[in-house]
């Protein structure tokens, strides 16, 4: 069972990695209802491949999943979809399809439901949070700019109305005010939609700024971890982590 009572995601002791190569070396996290959790730490240090373990695209050679109070340990990435784990991905680098338009986007991640009434209600849900979309609706993908990609891709990871998000360095290919754009439009989409997030982040300090709590990632084990005040204010971490120097 999962041990934290209102976790909407719990990893228990996991170890992880490409064929022989272990990458996650014991790591335990959780994120509890209405969360908002930032992983950060250095380039390589397992971040991305620790979230893709989650979801089953890694290998799992050891420990304990449960989403939404559920055992997913071991289970691969169409099992989770076919059975309706409430969870979303968007990947480092998320990709949309630039032939097909918004509205085809967005059907593409509707794939736990039938494509009828209710998925029109669900993009007007999203309409409200990314107006952007509505706007370019009959669209192709391939006329937005990279920001407004990105807020479509993040829309199409919310289709299927999941409980918890997980963000893999979501503001990586933006320039810095439409990276502030998009941090800020996951911080309302999370109120508004009432939806946990795991975010990984380089933007470690702002991201914290606007998270709960907050993990440190350092060769596939957590270095840190605490409430996001506590990180913010821990001087080892704002010089190692925060490019802070005092
Ligand atoms: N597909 C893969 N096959 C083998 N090794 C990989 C693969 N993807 C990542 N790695 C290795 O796993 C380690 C952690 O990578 P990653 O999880 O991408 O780190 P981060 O997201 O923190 O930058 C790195 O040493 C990287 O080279
Ligand atoms: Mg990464």
């Amino acid at each position: 069972m999962s041990e934290q009572v209102d976790a909407v995601l719990e990893a228990k002791n996991i170890y992880s990695g490409y064929g022989k190569l272990q990458v996650i070396n014991g790591i335990s996290l959780y994120v509890k209802r209405g969360e908002m959790v930032t992983i950060i730490g250095p380039n390589g240090s397992g971040k991305s491949t620790f979230i893709k373990t989650i979801i089953g695209l890694v290998t799992l050679f050891s420990g304990k999943v449960y989403i939404d109070g559920k055992d997913v340990t071991g289970k691969k990435p169409y099992e989770i979809i076919r059975e309706g784990i409430p969870i979303g991905y968007v990947p480092q680098l998320a990709n949309v399809f630039p032939s097909l338009t918004i509205e085809e986007n967005l059907k593409m991640g509707y794939y736990t439901k039938k494509w009828d009434k209710s998925f029109t209600d669900r993009v007007r849900v999203l309409f409200d949070l990314f107006p952007i979309l509505e706007e370019r609706f009959k669209q192709r993908a391939s006329l937005l700019s990279g920001g407004e990609r990105q807020q479509l891709a993040l829309a199409r990871s919310l289709m299927p109305t999941p409980r918890i998000l997980l963000l893999d360095e979501p503001t990586a290919a933006l320039a810095p005010i439409l990276a502030e754009e998009m941090l800020q439009l996951i911080v309302k989409m999370r109120k508004e939609l009432d939806i946990s997030v795991l975010i990984v982040e380089q933007r470690a300090k702002r991201a914290l700024q606007l998270s709960d709590r907050g993990y440190v990632f350092v060769t596939g084990t957590i270095a840190a971890e605490g409430t996001a005040d506590d990180l913010l204010q821990e001087d080892k971490i704002r010089k190692l982590y925060l490019g802070q120097k005092d």
